[in-house]
């Protein structure tokens, strides 16, 4: 929960943004940034080896796989696993490759059974991933050792009822990445909030192309004239960068809003409150990019993440995630698609996310053509450049060939909890009551 305090630095900070001229005090100059990022084949390598192969996904949720026995097959990120309700009441991940000649122990996208049995020759795992049953036991050696060949382990932790998994058996635990967002998130319910939509659609794009429509507010003017412009006030947008690659931007709605227009769009009538949601959560919008491809506005409605697979160099899976608090016997809300028949999966993106989505393709395009160098970054959009940061920190900026590496000019100094903007704009509030003492006198 925020203190008051905090929420009241926020606002005024907001406050602050509108009217400053220029960019913060001391904010580094933002290099160009190279093309190869979103082009180069060795780029998108080192991202899938080092940063999807050590950072923290998100999975899925609790209630897809709600009772002791229940599993999932998950294959968003390269190796296919299977996520486990154990029958002790334990949530476990598993490479899906049975240990006798690696065929998948689990077929179906989603079942219930007490023990996960291999199709081919009938091996037998517990939902703890131990190997129990071998059949024609006598033609393997007399020392064949079971215990030695259980289902092998991917790290799986939750946040409240949010599975998230790890190929690193050596990353540190969910909570330490989480860092302060475990405590932001503490209003929004992630132990009681029901999944109510995910679906997924395939953008031909590179996973950055498409993420990074969600990383700034830049856009929103000009993009979103008629869906988010009327509940953003883009000038007064507060960015901030957290450890580990996280981030998040907060923005009051435009001071001309009327507060029915907002209520008609964010929030249905009928639909339950989280009712422990503070002041901003209601009040402003607010989004958090978990590092490395998961973005949610978080409100007193809804937690819907936006999720972003790279299925290819150029192309994408964007999973439109929506969770909610009971609904009853109302639809359950989704707030990222609607119906329509004609598509494959009878859903279609809403108009939000067609709009941020349409350029995607012609951009992956034209940067794959010679016209694109390199791209220059504002202070705006500096949630985009500390992402690039993170990647090449997740990745070893020595394994990153010279040319396609970033500088990385963002210090700790302007990572959470430090935050220069503050004290500047103390100096300048002293020095303004300064002036109006003086004019008084
Ligand atoms: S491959 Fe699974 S039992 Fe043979
Ligand atoms: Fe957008």
């Amino acid at each position: 929960m925020m203190e008051p305090e905090e929420i009241a630095r926020l606002k005024a900070l907001m406050e602050w943004e509108g009217q400053r001229t220029a960019p913060p005090e001391g904010f580094p100059v933002l290099p160009d940034m190279p093309a190869g990022r979103y082009t180069s084949p060795e780029y998108f390598a080192l991202e899938q080896q080092h940063v999807f192969r050590k950072s923290w996904l998100f999975a899925g949720h609790l209630d897809e796989i709600p009772e002791p026995g229940c599993y999932m097959r998950w294959h968003n990120a390269g190796d296919p696993i299977v996520i486990v309700h154990g029958m002790d009441g334990t949530v476990r991940a598993f490479h899906n490759t049975c240990r006798h000649r690696g065929a998948p122990v689990v077929t179906e996208d989603r079942g219930k059974s007490s023990r996960l049995m291999c199709g081919y020759h009938n091996w037998t795992y517990k939902t703890d991933g131990s190997l129990v049953g071998v059949p024609e036991r006598r033609d393997f050696p007399a020392d064949f050792d079971m215990s030695c060949r259980g289902l092998l382990p991917v790290r799986c932790e939750l946040f409240g009822k949010i599975i998230y998994v790890n190929f690193d058996m050596e990353a540190m635990p969910l909570l330490d990445w989480l860092g302060p967002l475990a405590r932001e998130w503490e209003e929004f319910a992630f132990d009681r909030i029901k999944l109510a939509a995910r679906h997924s659609f395939d953008l031909q794009c590179n996973w950055k192309v498409a993420m990074e429509a969600n990383m700034e507010v830049y856009h929103v003017p000009f993009i979103h004239p008629n869906t988010v412009a009327p509940l953003v006030d883009s000038s007064r947008n507060l960015n901030t960068i957290y450890p580990n690659g996280h981030a998040r931007m907060l923005a009051p709605p435009p001071r001309t809003t009327d507060r029915e227009h907002v209520r008609a769009i964010d929030s249905p009538p009928g639909w339950r409150q989280i009712e422990t949601v503070g002041e901003l959560g209601r009040t402003c919008t607010q989004s958090y990019t978990l590092f490395p491809n998961w973005v949610s506005p978080l409100s007193n409605y809804f937690v819907p993440p936006l999720v972003f697979w790279p299925t290819s160099l150029g192309t994408t899976r964007l999973e439109l995630v929506t969770m909610a608090l009971d609904w009853g016997d109302a639809p359950a809300p989704d707030l990222w698609t609607v119906p329509d028949a004609s598509q494959p999966n009878g859903r279609q993106m809403s108009p939000i996310i067609l709009e941020d989505t349409q350029f995607g393709e012609a951009i992956q395009q034209s940067m794959q053509g010679s016209a694109f160098r390199s791209v220059p970054l504002s202070y705006q959009e500096a949630r985009i450049y500390s992402f690039h940061q993170s990647l090449d920190r997740m990745i070893g900026p020595e394994n990153v060939p010279e040319h396609l590496r970033v500088e990385p000019v963002i210090g700790a100094d302007w990572v959470w909890p430090n935050d220069p903007r503050a004290s500047q704009m103390a100096r300048e509030q002293g020095g303004e009551a300064a002036a109006n003492r003086e004019a008084a006198e």
